[in-house]
């Protein structure tokens, strides 16, 4: 099953080196922040799978992004930059928001990103909904992304787009011969997530194998 497949990939290696090759180099503080991720362990998105978020960002026009789960901001950074719209991002964890404050700074968009420190769950049900989002980036607890959907959805405006990160969950998702037994639970979550969006007659998703797998949602 996993011949040809690194670890913890759902795409075979030569497919995803050549995504990667497609993909304009990074350089200078974001090459210096994936550097950072890499030594520390820290789960930022996969270079093909925010690439794609930035070009469906500009292809949407986008002006106000929710993310949930900002780890150190690289994808806040990145979304930021790649249309200029205002970013709410949550992170739960103090010393992530910490790193994560620190490259806002350091990328000159402090006054484009409000960081929100606390439990995305507790947070989006505070968010009011007159303002309404156009993208809503979901990519923290991978477990508990059906307790952020009535929010979500509350808080997306008609029109704007779902994006949910790591749907597929190295594979797990999909085939219950990948799934380890510490993540069971994880992986139902993910399975009943999916088949909620699929039966969801308010949003047409579609499922696509880059990076981890992300789920697109277009809200109707
Ligand atoms: C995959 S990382 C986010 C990566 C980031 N979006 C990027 O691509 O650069 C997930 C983050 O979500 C945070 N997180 C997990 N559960 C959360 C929750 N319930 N509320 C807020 N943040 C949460 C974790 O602390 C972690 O930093």
């Amino acid at each position: 099953m996993k011949a040809w497949i690194e670890e913890d990939n759902i795409n075979y290696e030569y497919i995803i080196r050549y995504l990667r090759d497609t993909i304009p180099e990074r350089s200078g503080h974001i090459a210096e922040m994936e550097a950072y991720a890499k030594e520390h362990d820290v789960p930022i998105s996969q270079p093909e799978s925010i690439r794609f978020v930035e070009v469906l960002l500009k292809i949407a026009g986008a002006k106000r992004i929710l993310e949930l789960g900002t780890a150190i901001g690289y994808s806040a950074i990145r979304m930021t930059n790649a249309c200029g719209a205002q970013v709410v991002t949550v992170e739960l964890s103090d010393e992530m928001a910490d790193e994560a404050q620190k490259n806002f700074k350091i990328a000159g968009i402090e006054n484009k990103v409000k960081l929100i420190r606390g439990d995305a769950r507790e947070v989006v049900a505070r968010l009011p909904e007159d303002e309404k989002f156009d993208v809503i980036f979901v990519d923290a607890a991978k477990g508990q992304y059906m307790e952020f959907f009535n929010h979500c959805n509350r808080l997306l405006r008609k029109g704007g787009v779902l994006i949910s990160d790591n749907v597929l969950y190295k594979g797990m998702t999909a085939t219950d011969e990948l799934v380890v037994r510490r993540k069971i639970t994880i992986v139902r979550r993910l399975r009943d997530y999916l088949e909620m969006l699929k039966e969801n007659k308010n949003f047409s998703t579609a499922l696509l194998p880059i990076g981890d797998g992300v789920a697109l949602s277009f809200k109707e």
